[in-house]
Parts: structure tokens; C-alpha cells; sequence
């Protein structure tokens, strides 16, 4: 498994990173979740106060922007400059501007190459939008993880007030095809299916149901 790459793309909640967490420790590959760093690229600007619409100046704080992952204690924690800020970019303010700073393509470039830089020790599995499609165009197995509308934004939901976070289904339904409109929907590398992806429906399964289903598909593969 040293050198087997997965890629893991599709809409937001629709339990990406939750699936890719487990297949990485059952396979014992690394695990990076590729939102995560534009997320902190996005706190990062925010808390500068930039004008997120301006790609150079996002490209500039970037370029003096380490951002850094943990995964040693079980959970995986995010470091922007070795500030950890694994809460911090789940807020509502950076969850409703990482799209327009995702947007950028040479914010976007960068993010790619430190992605791929990664990744070129081999072993990976990696969840976002464009992995399949971009980052890992070679990847051992693509998945296309979907789910309905309603159904992820109740999950959405759910971890919400589970984390004691003040929020409404309706407008989070709402921002949630807000978000995915603008991801599949922008020019620099939209969210869509790679060709060679597997499309994997999650709407009626279990976390493990799905998880099963990927091992299995890994497991046939390898054969
Ligand atoms: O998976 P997430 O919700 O944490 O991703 C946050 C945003 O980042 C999402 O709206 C789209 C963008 N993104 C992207 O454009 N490319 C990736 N590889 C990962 C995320």
C-alpha cells in the first residue's frame, strides 16, 4: 500500500473527509484534507482584512502562509504558522468565503503544487473537489462521493448543534447549494467527476457502510 493513491472528490457534507479519515488509518496511508488549507488560506485573509476578491494579494499571504497538519493524537489538527486553527476554520465567516478564495487560479496553483509535494512520497488519500480531476489526475482509485441536498445538509446540521453552534436547517441548506453551485461552477478547475471516478451515492448508507464498499473496491483493485 506504500505507494496507493485515493482521491476523494465531491460536493460539501457529503462525508468526504469523515470517509477519508477511516480508509487512511485502515490502509495506514497519510490523510489530507485539501479544504482545510484553503479554508486557513481563508481565515488567514479575513483576519488581514483583505479584499478577498483580490487574487494577487491572496496569492501574496500565501506565499508567507505555512500551513501545517498533525495527525500524530488520533485526530487530525490544522496549524497556520503554527497557530492551531482546527475550530477556528469551521466557522460560519470562513465557511461562507473559502469559495471565492478558492476560486483564484493561481491561489489555486499553489495550493496544487504543495498538495502534490505531499503527496510524492506516495501513500495518500486525499479528499476536495479537484484531486481526480487535477491534483492526482494518476490516482490508484477516484471516488465520486454524492449525496442529496437535503440529506447533507442535515448531517451539516446535526454536527452543528451537536457542537453547541446556533444555526437554522433552512439557511444552511440554502449557503450548502449556494457553495456547491459556485464550486462547480467557477472557471479554474470546477468541481466535477473524473472520467476514471467511481460515483459513490452516500445518501441511504452508514459511515461504514461507505468505508466498506471503498476497502472493497481497493481490494479488488489490488488484485
Ligand atoms: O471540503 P471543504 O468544505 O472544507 O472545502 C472548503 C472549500 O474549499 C469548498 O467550498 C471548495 C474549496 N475546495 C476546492 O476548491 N478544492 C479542493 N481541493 C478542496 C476544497
Amino acid at each position: 500500500m506504500e505507494h496507493y493513491n485515493i482521491a476523494i472528490d465531491g460536493p460539501a457534507s457529503a462525508g468526504k473527509s469523515t470517509i477519508a479519515k477511516k480508509i487512511a488509518a485502515r490502509l495506514g496511508l497519510i490523510y489530507l484534507d485539501t479544504g482545510a488549507m484553503y479554508r486557513v488560506l481563508t481565515l488567514a485573509g479575513i483576519r488581514g482584512k483583505l479584499n478577498l476578491e483580490n487574487e494577487s494579494s491572496l496569492l501574496d499571504l500565501l506565499n508567507e502562509t505555512q500551513i501545517s497538519f498533525d495527525q500524530s493524537k488520533g485526530e487530525q489538527k490544522v496549524f497556520l504558522n503554527g497557530e492551531d486553527v482546527t475550530e477556528a476554520i469551521r466557522s460560519l465567516d470562513v465557511t461562507q468565503n473559502v469559495s471565492l478564495v478558492s476560486s483564484h487560479e493561481k491561489v489555486r496553483a499553489e495550493m496544487v503544487a504543495r498538495q502534490q509535494k505531499i503527496a510524492q512520497d506516495g501513500g495518500i488519500v486525499m479528499d476536495g473537489r479537484d484531486i481526480g480531476t487535477v491534483v492526482l489526475p494518476n490516482a490508484d482509485l477516484k471516488i465520486y462521493l454524492v449525496a442529496s441536498a437535503e440529506e447533507r445538509a442535515l448531517r451539516r446540521y446535526r454536527e452543528s448543534i451537536e457542537k453547541g453552534m446556533d444555526v437554522s436547517l433552512d439557511k444552511l441548506t440554502e449557503d450548502m447549494k449556494a457553495r456547491d453551485h459556485y464550486d462547480m461552477n467557477r472557471e479554474a478547475s470546477p468541481l466535477r467527476k473524473a472520467e476514471d471516478a467511481v460515483e459513490l451515492d452516500s445518501t441511504k448508507l452508514s459511515i461504514d457502510e461507505v468505508v466498506e464498499t471503498v476497502l472493497e473496491m481497493v481490494e479488488k483493485d489490488k488484485n
